[in-house]
């Protein structure tokens, strides 16, 4: 069912200072910073020649991210995102595989413009895991 890796999204508190690490250590191609505030999280993309790194940062008061940052306070890979071809059908097959599918259930347009799911961690190896229709 899953396909390519699309990315790796990692949570930081201070994105300049990870985005100086990919980009001055690493030597990584790296985006300017993108706000995503339906999202609440502010995201630097890192573009290697075989995937993508997203290093995010909580926006605003709400952000999704802000427990995950209390409990790792230097950061830590947030999830994993897989391709798949259709959304919805992946959906439907992985509920009927009893896994569970956060929130309402309906794709959201994730931070590529494509729909995008999140499956709950303890259905897969304690890894949050996003699925984006390819
Ligand atoms: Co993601």
């Amino acid at each position: 069912m899953i396909g390519r890796l699309n990315h790796v999204a990692i949570a930081v508190r201070d994105l300049a200072k990870a985005a100086s690490v990919y980009r001055d250590v690493l030597g990584a191609q790296v985006s300017e910073p993108v706000l995503q505030p339906e999202h609440g999280v502010t995201t630097v993309f890192i573009t290697l020649p075989n995937t993508k790194i997203e290093l995010i940062s909580p926006l605003g008061d709400n952000s999704p991210i802000a427990k995950f940052l209390e409990r790792m306070p230097d950061g830590g890979i947030h999830h994993v995102c897989y391709e798949v071809d259709d959304i919805t059908t992946a959906r439907d097959a992985l509920r009927k595989q009893g896994a569970r599918v956060l929130g309402d259930g309906e794709p959201k347009i994730g931070a590529h413009g494509k729909p995008v799911l999140f499956l709950h961690p303890k259905d897969f190896c304690g890894t949050l895991v996003e699925i984006e229709q390819a």
